[in-house]
């Protein structure tokens, strides 16, 4: 089969590196790729929202299934495109139509879902400009810090969590009546707030039968202790130690179940992944988000822990069969320790040359944002092309062992600024 994934980061060269040891693969294609997606396949300088570039690749290069990393595409209705289109509508895409992207592009659909079908989540409720006043009043019924979410996609900076209520107020006011998110905060969702540790469960549906995926935990904040700002993801662990099989069940029975059924009860045919962020409140998961995609750097750590080929599956997810496929999965840990650009989440620069990518060993070095440098001479260095840059990836017996070996190899990775957190996984130890 040929194969196109569409993204750019660190989540899509894991793919990538697992797609290209199936043995149904014959080509593998990434749309718009890095410098590491290059080394597995074939990159192809294509935005991921260019639809009418997509379907021209699509149709020249033979593709015969499409996998969608971010959620841009899905959101914005890729596998409706392909549906609605005669040369491409029997081409498989592996994500959600517009429909099921709802469950990530606005926050206020996922909570009326997860009400409608008793998923168990934090109170909450939604307000607009013109219910600004309700709003304010609501705050004052809560107890600090508030949860404030602008309902569309915002970058993954639509959540902000004021400790006062003078600057929940202010907030409140920022996003509704000054559009502080723009469109993505002409509703907003204040909800109660969860104490607990997060994790993320993930799941692959056929839109009938799934498979759960191995748990894992990442670590969003730029500074060490959960300090700072947010990031996309400064490092990941799996399996998360305290999601045991109890807890696992759990989450299946309360959250996994109904929301399948209740996808397909609302007609929604859901095709892809479901990324379940969940806060463990006193043992009992509460749902925080879902996302419809895999996460990064989750997927830097779940991919390597599945062994069954993950194109047997995807063909599963295409054609309703996923039940009949095998889905086997490494017992060990895997870690994964993301390096950045100095400045990021902030201002960054790019371009600087990454030197030492040769000198990773026992680790895999997962590309997120990086480019190979157009050179006069044969060297085409690989330079720094984005916030997030390499994602070190380690098994280990232990998450210690693990752990050690990503720690052991972003020290052996150079460029200009680079940082990293070396708290990684400590609080679950
Ligand atoms: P979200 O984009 O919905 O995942 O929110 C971003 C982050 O905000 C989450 O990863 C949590 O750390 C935090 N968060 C969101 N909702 C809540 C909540 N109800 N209680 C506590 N923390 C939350
Ligand atoms: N690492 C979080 C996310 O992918 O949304």
């Amino acid at each position: 089969m040929n194969i196109l994934i569409l993204g750019s980061g660190g989540r899509e060269h894991a793919f990538a590196w697992k797609l290209a040891q199936s043995k149904k693969i014959e080509k593998l294609f990434i749309a718009p790729g890095n410098a590491g997606t290059a080394l597995v396949g074939t990159n192809i300088p294509v935005s991921v929202t260019d639809f009418d570039a997509i379907k021209n690749l699509v149709l020249k290069n033979k593709i015969n299934m499409v996998i969608v990393g971010p959620e841009d595409p899905l959101v914005k209705g890729i596998h409706d495109f392909f549906l609605a289109d005669e040369l491409l509508k029997n081409i498989p895409v592996i994500g959600p139509q517009k429909d099921g992207a709802q469950l990530e592009g606005s926050k206020d659909f996922s909570k009326q879902f997860m009400m409608r079908h008793n998923i168990p989540t934090a109170r909450y409720e939604t307000f607009t400009k013109e219910t600004l006043n309700e709003g304010l009043r609501f705050l004052e019924t809560l107890q600090a810090p508030y949860v404030l979410k602008a309902d569309g996609l915002a970058a993954g900076k639509g959540v902000i969590i004021p400790t006062t209520l003078d600057d929940a107020k202010k907030e409140l006011t920022e996003m509704l009546a000054n559009a502080k998110f723009g469109d993505a905060s002409a509703k907003v969702v204040i909800e109660e707030f969860l104490k607990g540790i997060e994790l993320s469960v993930f799941v692959l549906t056929d839109g009938n039968s799934y498979k759960i995926l191995p748990s894992a935990k990442d670590y969003k904040r730029i500074g060490e202790g959960d300090t700072g700002l947010n990031t996309g993801g400064m490092g990941a662990v799996s399996p998360v130690p305290f999601a045991d099989e109890a807890f696992i069940k759990k989450v299946e029975q309360r959250v996994i179940v109904p929301t399948i059924n209740g996808l397909k009860k609302e007609g929604i045919l859901y095709k892809g992944f479901i990324f379940i962020g969940l806060m463990n409140v006193n043992g009992n998961p509460q749902v925080i988000e879902y996302n419809v995609r895999m996460g990064d750097p989750e997927t830097e750590t779940v991919i390597p822990r599945i062994k069954s080929d993950l194109l047997d599956l995807f063909e599963g997810v295409a054609n309703g069969n996923l039940h009949e496929k095998s889905f086997e999965v490494d017992a060990r840990f895997a870690t994964t320790v993301m390096l950045v650009a100095g400045g990021y989440p902030e201002e960054y620069k790019k371009g600087d040359e990454i030197s030492g990518l040769e000198l990773v060993e026992g680790s895999f070095a997962f590309h997120a944002g990086t480019a190979q440098q157009l050179a006069t001479n044969d060297q085409q260095p690989v330079v720094t092309n984005g916030g997030r840059v390499i994602a070190i990836t380690s098994y280990g017996d232990t998450m210690e062992d693990a752990l050690k070996r990503s720690f052991a190899n972003a020290e052996r990775i150079q460029y200009k600024g680079k940082y990293y957190r070396k708290d990684i996984g400590n609080d679950l130890k």
